[in-house]
């Protein structure tokens, strides 16, 4: 086993306050962050914040206040909610921070001195969302975002990405554990293989980010300096002995968790900048998919969060903890919901794990005066299946299948659970001696408990509180200090003196989903107008818009960017009613609904009085309106049918940059034979959401006929695939 691991988050933008969707990178990190411990590894995890950038800029002018004042605030909100989760970061760095400061610059001048960062000018789209240049025509939206790109003309800095193509793509190859799961693997190869132009990385036009050495008017472009984050946090650029050694013992990182939409800032950009300075690169990148709410992606912009101190509030850290291990498959999208998290609180832990726990140390307390009894055997069966349990979780925790992993140990609980029941130590059969009576219940007892401690020991990463909690009532001490490298089956000694009793995890209180409701409903009224800006302690409030809502829902959208969420919150909501149509003339409803509640002169667009935008202009949409939406060629490289779904295919479509997954009711219309290789229209900038369980990313166009079947667009010239309708 290796004996390092260094682990990190991406710094979280300070934008906006953390919510749940933000936690759920940082929580899985410290699951394995407390597991490798666990096992013995000397590990380090790092989390922070990402403070510089025009995002920052603006949104700390709008609060009234100064940029690090305004950072202050926010990074302050992060670490404290960390620390309400039990997160066990090892530093928490702040981009802000003159040690990163000094790395990053120090990186800037190697790269220059190397010949990989050269001076020229450029015109391009920026995203000031996402901090990115895009290649998108002036005015046209961001292709990740939705939101509309500025144009931006300025004498900058590049850095010569274009010189690494090669070279990347046979790191990729040499190394396929390098970028995980497969589909962001493929993503970021296709992306590479397309071509690389060297990157802008320096901007003039704002002022909040780091100088460029011997060149002040120049700032360091944010993606640039965040990245930097990873070795600046353990001494690089530091002189200090104590720094050096550190970077020595822990560089290169052995992951960088991300969420999907960054892998390419940290699968492309990341290791060329560390290939031009000459350094190591980092062993792994691991994507996860995004946490959905009310059927899109958590985010302040759409109007969705969920924040983690209502459910801190309400059900504890642990409940959120294990909510978002379970029920979220890692890798793919999972949809949060209070009925989901109340029902997995109270049939997992509190039923669960926690009536398990109750029964079996309440009965040792009762016929063993709370001492773990001796036993003449225990039962094999639950050995068995202990041990398998331990391995098998381990297999799955190492595979980042954290989902499967609690799944197995709940399955032994299950099976510890029914033990008890059939073997009913609370009887007392006639005819049995005494003797005979005690040495039954305390092989029965002393199998639960057994399964108990291993189960504990198992799951303490995933919720440490309640872990705790139990280790101490089965009389083991702390568990944080404890050894859990070692947990085969008869660990738990005899004649153990059982800690204090009480309840672990009692069951959710019958008002929790309501109360978390109006927790959320008086913390979290709307959303903001312009970004992501919440109120920050000390600093003032900027002016709130109305929550996004769905399709139907009424609404004042007082600016263009909260129209351009709310428009991308209305094209989902057409997307499921389409794809779950029951005929075509309710389809054809959907339409009809969306245009007049969205496009119309009856629509909300139209009905905002103080925002004079282009949207605005009667009944008519104007070309700003249009461009919002990205229609693009796609070609269909796998179509099937979705099981159980008589309407819905699952189709897997080329975008020359990508390959991604529609799901499309036109099962009635057409056989999945009749579409491999057809070229289709889709709308290329939907966010993604759940049909069936499946993520659907993005939407096809099919005319669609009164009483009759869908048809798809297509053209009658040779298209490209990729090729933007306009
Ligand atoms: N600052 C950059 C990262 C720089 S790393 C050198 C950034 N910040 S972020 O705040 O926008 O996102 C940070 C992380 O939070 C990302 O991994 C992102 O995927 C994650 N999440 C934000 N919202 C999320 C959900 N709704 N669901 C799951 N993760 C999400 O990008």
């Amino acid at each position: 086993m290796a004996d390092k691991f260094y682990l990190t988050t991406p710094i979280y933008y300070v934008n906006a306050r953390p919510h749940i969707g933000t936690t759920y990178t940082t929580v899985v990190a410290d699951v394995i962050a407390r597991r490798k411990r666990a096992l013995g590894v000397d590990t380090f995890f790092l989390t922070g914040t990402d403070e510089h950038g025009q995002k920052i800029q603006r949104s700390a002018e709008k609060a009234g206040c100064s940029p690090q004042e305004f950072t202050d605030g926010v990074a302050a909100q992060f670490r404290a909610l960390w620390d309400r989760l039990g997160l066990t970061y090892d530093d928490f760095i702040r981009t802000t921070e003159p040690r990163h400061k000094r790395g990053v610059q120090k990186l800037f001048a190697l790269l220059k001195e190397r010949g990989y960062i050269y001076k020229g000018s450029y015109t391009g789209q920026y995203c000031v969302s996402d901090e990115a240049f895009v290649d998108v025509p002036p005015g046209a939206p961001c292709p990740e975002c939705g939101r509309i790109t500025e144009t931006i003309s300025e004498e900058n800095y590049f850095f010569k990405l274009s010189a690494f193509e090669r070279t990347l793509l046979e790191f990729y190859d040499a190394h396929p554990e390098f970028i995980r799961p497969e589909t962001r693997r493929n993503e970021v190869i296709s992306f590479v293989k397309a071509g690389l132009k060297d990157l802008s990385v320096s901007r003039t036009s704002i002022q909040w980010g780091i100088p460029v050495p011997g060149d002040e008017k120049h700032v360091i472009y944010v993606w640039m300096d965040a990245l930097v984050n990873y070795i600046t946090a353990i001494g690089y650029g530091s002189d200090d002995p104590k720094d050096i050694a550190r970077f020595e013992k822990y560089w290169p990182a052995d992951l960088h968790i991300v969420g999907k939409e960054i892998t390419r800032f940290h699968c492309v950009y990341w290791p060329a900048f560390l290939m031009a300075a000459g350094l190591p690169l980092p062993k792994s990148v691991v994507a996860h998919g995004w946490l959905l709410f009310e059927e899109s992606k958590m985010s302040k912009s759409r109007g969705n969060i969920v924040r983690a101190e209502t459910i801190l509030d309400v059900l504890g850290a642990d409940a959120l903890r294990y909510f978002l291990l379970r029920e979220v498959v890692f890798g793919q999208d999972g949809s949060f919901s209070f009925d989901a998290l109340v029902q997995r609180y109270n049939s997992d832990l509190a039923n669960g794990y926690g009536n398990l726990v109750s029964r079996t140390l309440t009965m040792i307390g009762k016929y063993f005066d709370g001492v773990v009894p001796e036993f003449p055997t225990t039962d094999s069966l639950i050995e068995q299946n202990a041990t398998e349990t331990v391995t098998g979780f381990g297999h799955a925790f190492e595979g980042y299948a954290f989902s499967k992993g609690l799944e197995v140990v709940w399955d032994l609980i299950a099976n510890v659970d029914g033990f008890l029941t059939a073997h009913a130590p609370w009887k007392e059969p006639e005819g049995i001696s005494a003797d005979t009576l005690r040495q039954q219940r305390a092989m029965i007892l002393y199998t639960a408990a057994e399964a108990i401690r291993i189960i504990t020991a198992l799951i303490y990463p995933v919720i440490p509180d309640a872990a705790a909690k139990v280790w101490s009532q089965l009389g083991l001490g702390d568990i944080h200090k404890a050894d859990l490298k070692n947990i085969a089956w008869g660990g738990l000694r005899p004649g153990t003196k059982l800690g204090e009793l009480g309840p672990v995890f009692p069951r959710a209180e019958k008002d929790a989903i309501s109360r978390m409701k109006e927790i959320e409903e008086k913390n979290n009224p709307s959303v903001p107008a312009q970004d992501e800006t919440q109120p920050v302690p000390g600093v003032r409030a900027v002016p709130l818009a109305p929550k996004a809502g769905t399709i139907a829902a009424p609404a004042t959208p007082t600016t263009k960017e909260s129209r351009t969420s709310r428009l991308h919150a209305a094209l989902d909501g057409l997307a499921v009613a389409i794809a779950e149509s029951t005929n075509e003339t309710a389809a054809v409803v959907a339409v009809e609904n969306f245009v007049k509640d969205n496009l119309g002169s009856g629509s909300q667009a139209a009905a905002a009085p103080s925002a004079p935008a282009p949207a605005e202009v009667g009944d008519k949409i104007t070309i700003d309106d249009f461009a919002k939406v990205e229609l693009r060629v796609a070609q269909i490289k796998v179509a099937e049918r979705v099981p159980k779904a008589d309407k819905l295919l699952r189709l897997e479509v080329d975008l020359g940059y990508e390959q991604r997954q529609i799901l499309a009711g036109i099962a009635e219309a057409y056989t999945p034979e009749q579409l491999i290789g057809r070229k289709i229209v889709i709308v290329a900038n939907l966010a993604p959401r759940k049909l069936r369980g499946l993520e659907s990313n993005g939407m096809l166009l099919a005319a669609s006929l009164e009483g009759g079947k869908p048809v798809l667009a297509g053209f009658l010239e040779d298209v490209e695939v990729g090729a933007r309708l306009k």
